[in-house]
């Protein structure tokens, strides 16, 4: 797949800058982020030492390319021999604690997938409760995660998603779905989407942020 890695310091996004150069198999990567942004229009605390970056490629399916990347998330961080676990649809987890996220956004006929990892960043204090950082080098990360990303992406979907059941931790979890719906998470379809159990019925989630509530 050969990916072009452009190199920023500081930016107000990633996504803002892969937006300008909408080339395939290009990888945006800032020292700093100034307006990182998280899905459902949230903030992303993007400081010195984290990786932020948006890989862009061509629209295929941008639900399964982002199983795909929280999973060769969680398989660099296991090759670094750290254990994380993903949140459906592709929040990964360190001991419950988000160390990266995934914002995957369309743009003409790309989809840019923004992935920021926690590394050796600080957490602000106000979300110390909720995120976690790791200790490892960001350049050392980003050419494993850019190897491993490529593997993922080759596979069909049937074994992407044979991939993220290995990493997942979500299902037969009671959660609620952005504080609104709750059931317990009973699977995920072909499509890689959430069937929730809502008092015997099931329920296809196809986004939204869950909570676990036990
Ligand atoms: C989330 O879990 O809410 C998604 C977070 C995505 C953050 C990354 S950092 C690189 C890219 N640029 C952004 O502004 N956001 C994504």
């Amino acid at each position: 797949m050969n990916f072009e890695i452009l190199h920023f310091s500081s930016v107000s996004s990633t996504q803002e800058i892969a937006k300008m150069i909408l080339r395939e198999n290009v990888v945006v990567v800032a020292d700093e982020q100034r307006e990182g942004r998280g899905r459902k229009g949230r903030r992303w605390f993007s400081p010195y030492g984290g990786l932020w970056m948006t890989v862009i490629l061509k629209d295929f399916n941008s639900h399964l390319l982002t199983l795909a990347a929280g999973i060769a998330v969680a398989k660099t961080l296991e090759s670094f021999g750290v254990k994380a676990k993903i949140k459906w649809p592709n929040d990964i987890l360190i001991e419950g604690k988000k160390v990266a996220g995934i914002l995957a956004e369309k743009h003409k006929d790309f989809v840019l997938l923004g992935i920021g990892v926690n590394l050796e960043n600080e957490i602000p204090e106000e979300i110390k409760d909720l995120a976690t950082n790791v200790s490892i080098k960001r350049e050392e990360f980003l050419l494993a995660f850019l190897e491993i990303l490529e593997e993922e992406l080759k596979k069909d979907k049937e074994d992407i998603l044979e991939d993220w059941r290995e990493y997942e931790c979500t299902l037969g979890k009671k959660v609620s779905v952005d504080d609104e719906l709750v059931g317990i998470a009973r699977d995920i379809d072909d499509d890689g989407f959430l069937i929730l159990e809502v008092n015997g019925r099931r329920e296809r989630i196809t986004a939204g942020t869950l909570r676990f509530l036990e």
